[in-house]
């Protein structure tokens, strides 16, 4: 099998922050989110190449990370989320593009091959806190599962709306999750979750969902508490302190 490949989408304008510079390029600490993210990835130790996907506007400074980030890859994102880690996707296993000259940098990885056994991992950029645990765990899940996602119990009891919006019914807590990333596909089983999904024109909210589809089950990797998706300013702040007082 291959060395994993993770991908990043991280070519969102940011809307629920308030506009201005898209979150990911935020600072905490000092440092662009998105450059804690791939450093996260980075030190697990476990990635042949991170593909990141960005917007042309910002292309230029995220290449510049390749000295700090060896094996980094920039491809351009797509209109949503589902076409930004496609475009990922297709730079796997060299289809796509990427930046000519730095692909890769790991010593010892060799040229990348079209292996369907390879796992890629995809991870939110705006995730700096995911831990090498949490990255470890999730890879060999998929290697041996196939797919495999990092995921919270909700501590809230959970309920269903009905189509009026109210509540018709109680979840079972012990029996859902709430879907977070990293998550991590075999490269052939993930090929035909998206190639189903593109012929379904189905896009969903996270790449799990496109496998479900198939009819596969996904396993679960449990997450560890800091896991955070940085979406509103109040996340910012929570961020912050994270990095202070937890880490
Ligand atoms: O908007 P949301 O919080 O769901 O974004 C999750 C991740 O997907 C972010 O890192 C964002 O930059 C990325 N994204 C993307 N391409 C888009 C929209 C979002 O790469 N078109």
């Amino acid at each position: 099998m291959s060395r994993p490949v993770a991908i990043v989408p991280a070519a969102g304008s940011g809307v629920r922050m308030g506009g201005g510079e898209p979150k990911q390029f935020r600072e905490i600490g000092g440092v662009p989110i998105l450059l804690r993210t791939l450093t996260a990835l980075r030190d697990a130790e476990v990635f042949e190449r991170i593909i990141v996907a960005v917007s042309d506007d910002e292309r230029a400074r995220v290449e510049a990370w390749v000295r700090e980030i060896p094996g980094l890859v920039c491809v351009t994102g797509g209109e949503e989320r589902f076409h930004s880690v496609k475009n990922g996707l297709d730079a796997v296993d060299g289809e796509g593009e990427g930046v000519p000259g730095v692909i890769p940098t790991v010593p010892g990885t060799g040229s990348p091959g079209s292996d369907d056994e390879r796992v890629v991992l995809v991870h939110d950029g705006v995730r700096p806190f995911v831990t090498a645990r949490e990255i470890v765990e999730v890879v060999a899940a998929a290697e041996r599962d196939g797919a495999a996602i990092v995921c919270s119990q909700p501590v809230e009891t959970v309920k269903s709306l009905g189509e009026g919006g109210g509540i018709v019914e109680t979840l079972d807590r012990e029996r859902v999750r709430l879907a977070q990333t990293p998550q991590a596909f075999q490269t052939g089983l993930f090929h035909e979750a998206y190639m189903r999904a593109e012929s379904e024109t189905y896009v969903g909210t996270d790449e799990a969902s496109l496998v479900e589809r198939l009819g596969y089950v996904v396993s679960v990797v449990e997450a560890d508490r800091w896991n955070i998706k940085i979406t509103t300013p109040e996340d910012f702040e929570l961020a912050e302190w994270i990095l202070k007082e937890r880490r």
